[in-house]
């Protein structure tokens, strides 16, 4: 397992950028969990992520409306990466992992074009395949924060 443990918030952008560009396509869509307490910064990270990656809309926390997906640019002079969506899903309030069901998870899994950006996959952790890594971020008293990967 790597880990990382960054002061400020743009050294924690700066990770998730590196972090979302060393990222390649797999047969199947490419999952990454984010854990961490309310305010530990799984949504900054997928924020920092979808810019590296070219988004330009404005990414918010999709708490209400549970799922956002945007369209990833393969523009000239972007070198961003092969996946053609990112979708950040926010599970807070689900209850169980029947409840991905609407959101189409199962077949958002299955195109290899999807990164998938989940937050609070503990919620609906009885209906999730493997994923591609499992990024948990903890706050320290000083709001550094580290950022742990596992396979
Ligand atoms: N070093 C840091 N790393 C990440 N976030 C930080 C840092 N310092 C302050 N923050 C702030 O912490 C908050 C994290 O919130 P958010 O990403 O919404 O958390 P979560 O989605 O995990 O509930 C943001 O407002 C961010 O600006
Ligand atoms: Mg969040």
């Amino acid at each position: 397992m790597a880990e990382k443990t960054v002061k400020t918030l743009a050294e924690f952008e700066s990770e998730a950028a590196r972090f979302a560009l060393s990222l390649a396509p797999i047969d199947r869509a490419t999952l990454v969990m984010l854990s961490g307490e309310l305010g530990a910064g799984k949504t900054a990270f997928t924020k920092a992520a979808a810019r590296t990656l070219g988004v330009e809309e404005t990414v918010n926390s999709p708490t209400f409306v549970l799922e956002k997906i945007y369209l990833l640019p393969r523009k000239e002079g972007h070198p961003m990466s092969d996946f053609a969506r990112l979708v950040h899903i926010d599970a807070y309030r689900l209850e169980k992992g029947s409840d991905l069901a609407p959101l189409g998870f199962d077949e958002l899994m299955k195109d290899s074009g999807n990164l998938i950006l989940l937050e609070w996959p503990e919620k609906v952790a009885d209906a999730l395949p493997t994923p591609s890594v499992r990024i948990s971020i903890t706050t320290l008293p000083d709001d550094s924060r580290t950022i742990s990967y596992a396979p």
